[in-house]
């Protein structure tokens, strides 16, 4: 069987166009991006708006709202307003020692900023490295033992290559369902070969009927423009208002 640097070598996602580029904030964008939403949608999403705020001041310049509009339907639009935030700090005080000071920077993001972008030995687990890791394991892991076994099997690998190719493993081989064992290059040391202790925890809730389509559809109608608050779902309103992605003026609402 292949080690696992030799099988990221040769089936990595090298060509993901946010793994061709070292900009901080071009790699915290595609993070952003990633961590809700799938690889091929933020495809489709991350050059066009990358191209439009390449950089913190392009996008601290600009109103939330826009960015609200620009982050389109990639949903959980939290996200976007806590760029925007992210982004004003950034262009006020420069980048922080440790990223996770920054809005919406949790310990992944900062650790998988770090990695890709400054070369830093950060291990970081999202959901695929997790899966992975928990499965060689036979259990839950918390956040720290979780990365102390990404380190411990990415070997020889660090950093950058260590991150991207157990994310790999996770994405390609180690799927929540019918796992390719046999190719995986870490089964040798797998406890589970494929089973998780509780598998399809974390699993992101139905989104038809869900509170999150009802404030789904108030921010597209907000959107395309001011709205008369009559016409609107006031519970998905009055949450969108709380998370900063959403003005109430009178009797009309709009983008921030
Ligand atoms: N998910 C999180 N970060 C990613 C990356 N750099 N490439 C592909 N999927 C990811």
């Amino acid at each position: 069987m292949a080690s696992l640097a030799a099988w990221y070598r040769e089936h990595g996602r090298h060509d993901l166009p946010w793994r061709l580029t070292t900009d901080r904030w071009a790699v915290l964008v595609s993070e952003v991006m990633l961590h809700q939403t799938q690889v091929s949608r933020v495809l489709e999403a991350w050059p066009g708006f990358i191209g439009r705020y390449p950089t913190p001041p392009t996008m601290a310049a600009v109103a939330p709202g826009e960015v609200i509009r620009a982050w389109g339907t990639l949903g959980y639009p939290r996200r976007a307003r806590a760029l925007w935030e992210a982004a004003r700090v950034v262009s006020e005080r420069g980048w922080p020692d440790d990223l996770s000071e920054l809005p919406g920077v949790g310990r992944y993001t900062a650790a998988a900023v770090a990695a890709q972008a400054d070369g830093a030995d950060a291990p970081g687990v999202e959901a695929n490295i997790r899966r992975v890791v928990e499965r060689i394991a036979g259990r839950q892991l918390g956040d720290a033992a979780a990365e102390a076994l990404s380190i411990e099997v990415g070997r020889p690998l660090r950093g950058r290559d260590r991150l991207l190719a157990l994310m790999d493993v996770g994405a390609l081989l180690c799927r929540p369902r019918a796992p390719k064992c046999d190719a995986c290059p870490l089964s040798a040391r797998c406890k589970t070969r494929g089973v998780l202790p509780d598998d399809g925890r974390r699993r992101q809730p139905r989104y038809e009927g869900s509170f999150r389509q009802r404030r789904g559809r108030v921010l597209a109608a907000l959107r395309s423009g001011p709205q008369g608050l009559s016409d609107l779902d006031a519970d998905a309103l009055r949450s969108l208002e709380a998370d900063g992605l959403a003005v109430i003026t009178g009797t009309t609402a709009r983008l921030p």
